[in-house]
Formats: C-alpha cells, sequence, structure tokens
C-alpha cells in the first residue's frame, strides 16, 4: 500500500514543485520507491524531471479515461526520468477538467480510482504535486490523498488564504475521506528579514509541531535546480539539497 501525499497551497510560488521533486528524491535516496503525480496543467514538475512532450498519456488523459472506467492506459503514463524515482506528467489539457468533470458521477474520486489500482499501489510513497488552484482537482488530490503538506513561502501575505485551504481540508476530512491528515506545514524561501521571522512566529503559533523544523531558505539554488533539471537533494554540496534532506528525515521520523 502507497502512502499518498498531496503537496498543496493554492498559491503559485510557494515552493510546492521544488519541494515534491526534492521530497520524492530525498524518500528516494533512502530507498523507497517513490512515485510523482504532476497534477497542475503548467507541467512544471514535469519539466524539472526533464519531461519533452512525447504521444504517451499523461495525467489529463488519465483523468479522462478514468472518469469513465477505464484504467488500461496507466503503465504508459509511467515515465522514468533524471532522478531515481517515477513520475506520471501532466500537461495543458489538464486544465479542463473542471469541464469534464463537472458531469461525472463521484468527481471527487477519479484520482483515487488511479492511485488506488495495483501498479501504483506497488510504490512506497506517491507524491501530488498540486496545482494552485481550490477547484475540483485539489479536491481530487485530497480525495486521493492520506496526508497533506503544505508549503509556505516566508513572505508578505503568506498566511493570507490558508484559512481558505483548510476549509477544504476539512470539507475533504468530513464528507470524503476521514484519514486525510495535515503531515506539516513547510516554511519554505527563510531569509534574514523581520518579515520572514513574523510568518514563521506566526506558523508556529498556528501550527505548533505540525510546522516542520527543517525550514527551506531563500536560494538561487532552486531555479538552477530547475533550470538544470535536476534536484537539489541529488547534490553532494547544496544548502537546499541538506535542506530537504533534513525535511525528509523529519517526515519520515513523524509519521
Ligand atoms: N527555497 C527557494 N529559494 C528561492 N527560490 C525558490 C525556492 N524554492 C523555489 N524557488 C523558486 O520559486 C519559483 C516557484 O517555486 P515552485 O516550487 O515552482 O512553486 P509552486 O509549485 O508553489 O508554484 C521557482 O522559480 C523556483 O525555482
Ligand atoms: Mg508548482
Amino acid at each position: 500500500m502507497s502512502n499518498i501525499v498531496a503537496i498543496a497551497n493554492q498559491k503559485g510560488g510557494v515552493g510546492k514543485t521544488t519541494t515534491a521533486v526534492n521530497m520524492a528524491a530525498g524518500l528516494a535516496l533512502k530507498g523507497y520507491r517513490v512515485l510523482c503525480i504532476d497534477f497542475d496543467p503548467q507541467g512544471n514538475l514535469s519539466n524539472y524531471l526533464g519531461w519533452e512532450p512525447d504521444d504517451r498519456p499523461t495525467i489529463s488523459d488519465l483523468m479522462t479515461d478514468a472518469a469513465q472506467n477505464r484504467m488500461d492506459n496507466i503503465p504508459n503514463a509511467v515515465r522514468t526520468g533524471n532522478e531515481n524515482f517515477d513520475y506520471i506528467p501532466s500537461d495543458i489539457a489538464l486544465a479542463s477538467a473542471d469541464l469534464f468533470l463537472s458531469s461525472v458521477m463521484c468527481r471527487e474520486q477519479v484520482l483515487k480510482r488511479i492511485t488506488n489500482q495495483p501498479l501504483l499501489q506497488q510504490y512506497d510513497y506517491i507524491l501530488i504535486d498540486c496545482l494552485p488552484s481550490l477547484g475540483i482537482l485539489l479536491t481530487n488530490a485530497l480525495t486521493a490523498a492520506d496526508s497533506l503538506i503544505i508549503p509556505v513561502q516566508a513572505q508578505k501575505f503568506a498566511l493570507d488564504g490558508l484559512g481558505q485551504l483548510e476549509s477544504v481540508y476539512m470539507m475533504v476530512k468530513e464528507n470524503l475521506n476521514p484519514k486525510l491528515e495535515i503531515a506539516g506545514v513547510l516554511l519554505t524561501m527563510v531569509d534574514n528579514t523581520n518579515m520572514s521571522r513574523a510568518v514563521e512566529d506566526a506558523l508556529a503559533s498556528a501550527y505548533g509541531d505540525k510546522l516542520f523544523t527543517s525550514r527551506i531558505h531563500k536560494s538561487v539554488e532552486a531555479s538552477n535546480s530547475t533550470y538544470e533539471q535536476r534536484s537539489l537533494v541529488s547534490r553532494n554540496s547544496s544548502r537546499l539539497g541538506n535542506e530537504y534532506r533534513s525535511m525528509v528525515a523529519e517526515y519520515i521520523e513523524r509519521s
């Protein structure tokens, strides 16, 4: 049985994709079998992992199929990238999911039908890199997941909107997926400013020990890593790589 983790925050640019890739690489380094699902129509995770558009199915194809109870495309959708874990890429077609899911029965459970398939259940961890929105795709991710990790950027307005995300989390937990838990809140892009410290204090009082002790500093290493299509964790002398390794150790210890 896989442990399924959704990495979500409806704000863009808070470090979700960077966290998904580096958490996956960190878990794989510890010997776990890991699958990442790119669940954002922008396809940033696919890009980070070196994916080039091809004729094979993406997560949007799998969602369309699963809405009609077809699962035969799953094996062909799983890719092995530059890193030591697998992934399912996404493309812009996922953006029309709202439309095609609107008429589907049990439309919150379509991704769960996919992750429930034996081929995917062979992974120790499935990480879902969510899109920056609170719509039906996020609900699908939270319905498929066992837990939720919320990256929060240590910048102004960081806490705005977290209440809305929590409402969606509670709605899914109460109505669709009782086992769903918040695995942790991860502070990202930390720097040496009063604003950064203020966000950290506010998160510590709002989330207590749900706030990861490991935090991710702001560094140009992150964008270099995306550009070079190679995880931070796979580099020996990367500060952010070390921080993500320590976040993964903390995550494993807690779960
Ligand atoms: N710790 C960090 N320090 C500096 N820049 C970062 C950091 N983490 C991510 N970034 C950069 O910020 C941008 C948004 O990060 P990303 O992980 O794509 O966020 P999201 O998936 O939430 O939109 C990217 O350009 C990424 O390279
Ligand atoms: Mg992203």
